[in-house]
């Protein structure tokens, strides 16, 4: 099978998987993920295939088993690969980027693997957090848990246990502050980085007009 062929059936596998899947993690995620990659790629000296798969396979966890089991994914992966006759090291390396690529799990394991590849892809989904498409998406999520848009009561509290954070409801804008606007300093390629400066730009706009047409008059009254 070339590697052409092996990316369109890992495009068919992963469309069919996420068939249903919410709206943050579905197919269309997944597809820009993928075209960021090959977009960043152009610029890296990376394996194509690797950073492809890695980019189409790297949420295949979050589609029907959101149980909190993280070995599903890659098991899932590991299996349709195989299956496929794709070579063994290609399998280890895109089965260590789908282990890896969320920052929480990366610093869970003591940030044991690293790779251009891992970077690469891991920017490419880092992208989709930001700008236009990440609004849509922080906005989609708070709506989702039936979070409020904005509340000037409810600022940011650093001092909260992650936990107590999740549980407190905080309004969706709260999430630019805690992680949305943080990304940009966490860029690990050039092009992922200037990407990344224009979307935050973009978010830092945004707020500004958010918090205008919230109180016009800016009388501060909450
Ligand atoms: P990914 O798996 O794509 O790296 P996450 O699973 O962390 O991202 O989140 C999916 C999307 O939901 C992202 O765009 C993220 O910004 C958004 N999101 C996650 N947590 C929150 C939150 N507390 N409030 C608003 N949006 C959130
Ligand atoms: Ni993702």
């Amino acid at each position: 099978m070339t590697n052409s062929e092996i990316v369109e059936q890992t495009i068919a596998f992963v469309k069919e998987t996420l068939q249903g899947a919410e709206g943050g993690h579905d197919w269309f995620h997944i597809q820009r993920v993928f075209k960021n990659t090959l977009l960043i790629a152009k610029e890296e000296k990376v394996d194509v295939l690797v950073v492809s798969l890695g980019a189409l396979l790297h949420d295949i966890a979050d589609a029907k088993f959101n149980d909190g089991d993280e070995t599903i994914g890659p098991k899932l992966a590991q299996h349709f690969l195989t299956d496929l006759g794709v070579n063994k090291d290609t399998i280890d390396h895109v089965i260590k980027i789908i282990e890896n690529i969320s920052f929480k799990n990366s610093l869970e394991k003591g940030n044991k693997f690293s790779s251009l590849e891992l970077k690469v892809v891991q920017d490419a989904d880092r992208l989709d957090a930001l700008g236009a498409i990440g609004i849509a998406r922080a906005f989609n999520y708070g709506g989702f848990k039936n979070r409020e848009l904005y509340n000037p009561d409810i600022a940011p509290n650093l001092k909260m246990t992650k936990e107590e954070y999740k549980k407190s409801k905080a309004p969706t804008l709260n999430h630019f502050y805690e992680k949305l606007l943080l990304l940009k300093d966490k860029m690990n390629t050039a092009t992922g980085t200037k990407l990344a400066e224009q979307r935050h730009q973009y978010m830092l706009d945004y707020l500004e007009q958010f918090y205008q047409e919230w109180d016009p008059l800016q009388l501060n009254t909450g």
